[in-house]
C-alpha cells in the first residue's frame, strides 16, 4: 500500500506530500493521522527551518474530506473525524517554524482549511480555491469559518462560504488568500524553495521570534505589544544580532547561526 503522506527533506525544509492521487489528495482517517504523526516527529527536529505542505500530482492540492469515506460513517464518526482536525492538524497553524502550502492545483473544502491553517500560501496560477462546504449541506469544520475572515475579513469569508464561491488563483492573489502564484509549467516545490530561502536560511532566533509577535495580532493591541516586546528579547542579546550589524558595517552577507 503506499503512503498517505510522502515525508522528505530538502536542505533545512521538511516536504510533506498528500499523497492520494487517485482521490484527488482528499483527507481520509488515514491521512489525517498521518499529518498528525508527521507533526509530532517534526516538532522534535531542531534542523527544520520550514515545512512545506503540498499535494502529489498536478491537479489537485486536495479536494477536502475523503467523500467516498466520509459516506460510510455515521454521525458519531464523522464528530470524531472533527475532533481529529483539531488534535491531528491543529499544529499547522502553531508550528515553532513557519509553515507553508504549496497549492499544486484545487484546495477545495478541507484542502483549502489546511492551506489557511499554513503562515503562507504559494499557488499555481491554474489553482482554483474555495469552502462549498454549504452546498453539501455542512459547515467547514476544519477551521475554515475562524482562518478565513482573519485573513481576508468578514465580508468576503461570508461571501466565500455561504456562496461557496470558488476563486481562481489570481482573484485569490489579490485579496491576499495566496501570497505569491507560481506559473503552472514551472516546477512548484522549487519556486517555493526559492520564495521561503530568506526564511530557511534567515536568522533562526529572529525567525522565531516575528513568528511569536505574528501569531500575537489577534490578541488585543496592549497584549500583542507585550508579545513583540518579549520576543525582541529573545533576539536582543543574541549573537546573531551582533553578527547582523556587523555584516553591515563590513558590507557582506551575514552567517547565522542561531545563537
Ligand atoms: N473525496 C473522495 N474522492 C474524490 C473527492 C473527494 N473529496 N474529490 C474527487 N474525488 C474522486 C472522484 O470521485 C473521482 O473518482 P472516480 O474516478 O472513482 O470517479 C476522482 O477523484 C477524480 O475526480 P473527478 O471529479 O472525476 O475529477 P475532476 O478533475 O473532474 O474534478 C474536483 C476534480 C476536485 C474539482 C472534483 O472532483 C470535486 O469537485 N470534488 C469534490 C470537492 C468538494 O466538494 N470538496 C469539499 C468536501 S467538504
Amino acid at each position: 500500500m503506499t503512503e498517505a503522506l510522502r515525508v522528505e527533506r530538502r536542505a533545512n525544509a521538511a516536504v510533506l506530500t498528500l499523497n492520494r492521487p487517485e482521490r484527488q489528495n482528499a483527507l481520509s482517517r488515514e491521512l489525517v493521522a498521518a499529518l498528525g504523526q508527521a507533526g509530532r516527529a517534526l516538532a522534535a527536529d531542531e534542523s527544520v527551518r520550514a515545512v512545506i505542505l503540498t499535494g502529489e500530482g498536478r491537479k489537485a492540492f486536495c479536494a477536502g474530506a475523503d467523500l467516498k469515506e466520509r459516506s460510510g460513517m455515521n454521525e458519531a464518526e464523522v464528530l470524531e473525524m472533527l475532533r481529529s482536525y483539531r488534535s491531528e492538524l491543529g499544529w499547522l497553524s502553531s508550528f515553532r517554524v513557519p509553515v507553508i502550502a504549496a497549492l499544486n492545483g484545487v484546495a477545495l473544502g478541507g484542502g483549502l482549511e489546511l492551506a489557511l491553517a499554513c503562515d503562507l500560501r504559494v499557488a499555481v496560477d491554474t489553482a482554483l480555491l474555495g469552502l462549498p462546504e454549504t452546498s453539501l449541506g455542512i459547515i467547514p469544520g476544519a477551521g475554515g469559518t475562524q482562518y478565513l475572515p482573519r485573513l481576508v475579513g468578514a465580508a468576503r469569508a461570508k461571501e466565500l462560504i455561504l456562496l461557496g464561491r470558488r476563486l481562481a488563483a489570481t482573484e485569490a492573489l489579490g485579496i491576499g488568500l495566496v501570497n505569491h502564484l507560481v506559473d503552472d509549467d514551472a516546477d512548484l516545490l522549487t519556486e517555493t524553495l526559492n520564495y521561503a530561502r530568506p526564511i530557511v536560511e534567515g536568522a533562526p532566533l529572529a525567525q522565531a521570534a516575528a513568528l511569536e509577535a505574528l501569531r500575537a495580532a489577534e490578541l488585543p493591541l496592549e497584549e500583542g505589544l507585550a508579545v513583540e516586546l518579549r520576543a525582541y528579547e529573545g533576539c536582543l542579546y543574541s549573537e546573531d544580532r551582533r553578527e547582523g550589524l556587523r555584516a553591515f558595517a563590513e558590507k557582506r552577507p551575514p552567517k547565522y547561526t542561531g545563537k
